[in-house]
């Protein structure tokens, strides 16, 4: 870890003890197994936001469980107003911390098709890379703290801590029955109230990536997300622009000026109050940022553009990982098929995210921008503006007993101490950890930046999967010895 402890400090005696070599050993034996289970639950295309594919959850759902009882877990399938949400507990080990283990089974949608190289969910590995929908998001990363159990309990008979797994089905589409269940809402099935179930030390999640290739990376802050989906009604039918344009208003020429006063030029948010709660990064944060390898050039190829883009006086890593944005996610209305038509479309509407950074309060932003749709829309269109997941951003305290055991099991695995990281993605369940059960969480990201999540062929290195199965087995006895410790 970047910030290592002093020698005075009481964790001078590290190394910690690693896993029992059987643990290790079985782990390096099943490589091959570990793929062909994790291919099995690529192949389930488990799309949680187009209901066409809520059967394929639930079979996702179906396989999480499956697995955690034939490790001898005991395990819980929870149904929900939404989409099913699997729980697991390993057998008790008495004065051992608890770890609650998060992660998700449903994926983001594949398309565009065209652009895969192989199919979706046709597991194929080429260059060292699993590629698949959800090979790195989130059902590999997922996997190897599942795998990593299972080792421990087949070789060593037992964990030296407990471990409860919650895993859903809802992450990509913002936890919707998660919360419900976290506002006690399913407490009937689970038996008792789930601050009584999830009872936990520290959350554990495998949902985000690496810094680069060759510097694993402990992930101390996430955004927050709220979601928007705009939509203007025109006249009642498309009409002939000939015929009647110029004097019925259309709705997506208003679209594009009212969603054009969301943002200057540069990138800086216009909602009224957008950045009243924001604060500034401290002169140590944005010298540790500073110090980090990263290159603008290296990332204008990776993601295919002429320049960098944003906020000015902030580098672009400030701007992802601790400024709040808004982004268009898509924008429809009027003809999109081939060729033209000339017409003044009876609709148009626009599906909008704004990233949030810790102390903005998504409620607030919610309101400011139902203000300013309210303000920005013409008279003469009725709208719709409808307000979807929400989830506040995060930051996690480095000086955790938690972080180090962290650091410890990632250097097992990665052979390499890790960087300390925020990062602009979100994970909505994560503040509800901390509000509800008092839990830190660690994220501890296997992934690459490039490894194509949310975008055609997703990969997931097959070193770095094995390598996260290593660290999470480590991470256990990390976490037991650090607990014994202090
Ligand atoms: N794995 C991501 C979150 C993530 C991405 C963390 C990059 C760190 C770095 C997660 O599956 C995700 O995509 N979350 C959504 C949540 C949203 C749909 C509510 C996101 O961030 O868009
Ligand atoms: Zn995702």
């Amino acid at each position: 870890m970047t910030s290592s402890p002093t020698d005075d400090s009481p964790d001078a005696a590290r190394p910690l003890s690693p896993p029992p070599a059987v643990v290790l050993e079985l782990i390096q034996q099943q490589r091959d197994s570990y793929l062909n289970r994790l291919f099995e639950l690529l192949r389930i295309p488990s799309v949680s936001a187009d209901p066409a594919f809520s059967q394929d959850v639930y079979r996702a759902a179906k396989w999480m469980a499956t697995t955690f009882e034939g490790m001898g877990l005991k395990t819980q399938f929870l149904k929900t107003s939404t989409h099913p949400i699997v729980l697991a507990e390993s057998p008790h080990v008495p004065d051992a911390p608890t770890v609650l283990v998060y992660g998700h089974f449903d994926v983001q949608p594949a398309d565009p098709l065209d652009e895969w190289i192989s199919p979706p969910y046709d597991p194929t590995i080429r260059d060292g890379n699993i590629y698949a929908r959800g090979a790195t998001d989130d059902k590999g990363q997922m996997l190897t703290h599942v795998f990593s159990t299972e080792a421990w309990l087949k070789s060593h008979g037992k964990l030296p801590l407990n471990l409860k797994f919650l895993i859903e089905g809802e992450e990509e589409s913002g936890s919707v029955a998660l919360a419900e269940l976290m506002a006690g809402k399913y407490n009937d099935q689970l038996g008792c109230p789930v601050e009584e179930k999830l009872a936990c030390d520290v959350v554990v999640i495998s949902d985000s990536s690496q810094f680069g290739p060759g510097y694993p990376a402990i992930t101390y802050g996430l955004r927050g997300i709220i979601s928007f989906e705009l939509t203007l009604f025109g006249p009642k039918q498309d009409l002939h622009s000939g015929t009647f344009g110029g004097a019925v208003a259309n709705p997506v020429n208003a679209l594009m000026r009212v969603m054009a006063a969301f943002q200057d030029d540069y990138g800086k948010v216009l909602i009224p109050g957008f950045y009243d709660d924001v604060q500034e990064l401290s002169d140590t944060e944005r010298q540790q940022w500073q110090a980090l390898p990263f290159s603008d050039d290296d990332f204008m190829h990776q993601v295919g553009v002429p320049a960098t883009f944003g906020e000015p006086g902030y580098s672009t890593i400030e701007r992802c990982w601790s400024r709040p944005t808004m982004d268009i996610n898509g924008i429809s209305g009027g003809y999109q098929g081939e060729g033209g038509k000339t017409i003044v479309p009876a609709k148009a509407s626009a599906k909008f995210t704004c990233r949030l950074v810790p102390r903005q309060d998504p409620n607030k932003i919610a309101a400011a921008v139902k203000q300013l749709v309210q303000v920005r829309v013409p008279q003469m269109f009725r709208y719709q503006l409808k307000v979807g997941h929400a989830a506040a951003g995060i930051v996690v305290p480095l000086d955790s007993p938690f972080m180090l055991a962290a650091a410890d099991a990632i250097e097992v695995g990665f052979g390499k101490p890790p960087v300390l990281i925020r990062s602009g993605g979100s994970i909505p369940i994560v503040s509800q950890f901390k509000d509800r059960l008092g839990a830190d969480t660690l994220l501890l990201g296997w992934g690459q930046n490039d490894d194509n999540t949310h975008s055609p062929n997703e990969k997931f290195s097959v070193e770095d999967f094995h390598r996260g199965i290593v660290s999470s087995a480590a991470l256990w006895q990390a976490l037991a010895d650090h607990a014994a410790r202090h």
